[in-house]
């Protein structure tokens, strides 16, 4: 086992105490970066720069060179995965990614097989492997993929939508044929997930940003069983060290009680639920990740500071909390209020935990 400087993440992740909260932020390489827009412009495309293991290695560590994060999240994207399946990615600045061949008719459906991530996404273990080597153990990696229900999504209708019209009609007029996507992704999933944790990943996320917009039972059906099914699938060691897994579901706050018993080790929480009301409800059984506003960042930083003490208020002083935001960062948020936010957050924290010892 090579000895991390910083494993406050993994600790956390594992309930044990921590010297301060840790904390790192979706899509923390992104848009509101200078560096990353020149990184992107070196590449061509985001796309290319996701398929450039050396650029997106490189993407990754961008973040961590500003602020004192403590963890870092390899930069690729959740429709790298469909993209290998064979429906072709593309993202237009300002639209959003689109998928070329969504899933339309049975015969796509049935054809629909998946990939080995040795073969179809070796960029994306090359990318894990290269932002290992840089990062040298300074904080851990997190490996990630999309829920099977959120990459069905953008399967079925083909870009991005606010009510998923086309996934929705096959959802409830021919069932079994999402049924069998959703099999599909769960294999797929579990099997990149493995493989990132082969190539070097530390920990693992799954991004279920849609499964909130589905119905109670519609959830359990088409969401939560698929994600337990690569929950149960995922190595759960790896260099002598357990690989924690978190599941973040956007508007999932009705769901917790069964979210925190589906096998992961943290439940990541969007904003709209109280960080002690979750914690309330389920108890030290998992840890939790989250939940700041992600429009905080829009704000001057003094305000920023107080809002970050009060997620950490929320929480209270007990182990098991990585401070995250509710989504990811904007990219208008400022570079100023994110650096307030990375020092508030440590800063606070370890006065808490003082003020209780
Ligand atoms: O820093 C990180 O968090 C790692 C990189 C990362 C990206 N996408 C890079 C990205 C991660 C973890 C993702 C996950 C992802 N991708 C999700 C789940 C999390 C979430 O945000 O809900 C989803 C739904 C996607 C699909 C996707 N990719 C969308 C909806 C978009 C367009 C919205 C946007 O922000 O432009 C993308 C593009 C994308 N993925 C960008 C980045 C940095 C922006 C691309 C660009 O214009 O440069």
């Amino acid at each position: 086992m090579r000895a991390l400087a910083n494993d406050t993440l993994l600790r956390a992740l594992a309930r044990q105490p921590t010297e301060h909260t840790p904390i790192w932020l979706m899509r923390q390489a992104g848009r509101y970066l200078p560096e990353y827009h020149a990184v992107r412009e070196r590449a061509g495309s985001f796309v290319a720069l996701a398929k450039t293991p050396a650029l997106a290695a490189e993407a990754t560590l961008q973040p961590l060179e500003r602020f004192p994060l403590d963890a870092a999240i390899v930069f690729s994207d959740i429709l790298t995965l469909p993209d290998a399946m064979g429906l072709g990615l593309g993202i237009s600045e300002g639209e959003g990614p689109r998928l070329e061949r969504p899933l339309r008719d049975e015969a796509a459906v049935r054809r629909l097989a998946a990939p080995d991530p040795a073969r179809e996404l070796s960029y994306v273990l090359e990318a894990v492997r290269e932002a290992r080597r840089a990062l040298a153990g300074k904080v851990p990696l997190i490996g990630f993929a999309g829920s099977p229900y959120t990459l069905a999504c953008y399967m079925v209708e083909g870009s991005g939508s606010d009510d998923w019209p086309t996934l929705k009609a096959m959802l409830y007029g021919r069932p079994e044929l999402l049924h069998r996507i959703l099999e599909v992704n769960a294999r797929a999933v579990a099997d990149l997930l493995n493989a990132q944790i082969e190539a070097g990943a530390q920990a693992v996320m799954i991004f279920d940003t849609w499964g909130g917009t589905l119905s109670a039972a519609g959830y359990e059906e088409f969401s939560l069983a698929y994600s337990r099914k690569v929950l149960a699938a995922l190595s759960k060691e790896s260099e002598g060290r357990r690989v924690p897994s978190i599941l973040f579901t956007r508007g999932g706050g009705n769901w917790l009680e069964p979210i925190a018993a589906s096998g992961c080790d943290a439940v990541g929480l969007d904003s709209a639920t109280d960080l002690d009301a979750a914690r309330r409800r389920i108890g030290h059984k998992v840890a939790l990740q989250g939940n700041l506003d992600p429009a905080v960042l829009l704000a001057p930083p003094q305000r920023v500071r107080e809002e970050a003490r009060r997620v950490l208020d929320a929480f209270g002083n007990s182990p098991g909390h990585v401070f995250n935001l509710g989504h990811g960062v904007s990219p208008r948020a400022s570079i100023e209020a994110v650096a307030a936010l990375v020092d508030e957050v440590r800063a606070y924290s370890r006065k808490l935990r003082e003020r209780a010892a």
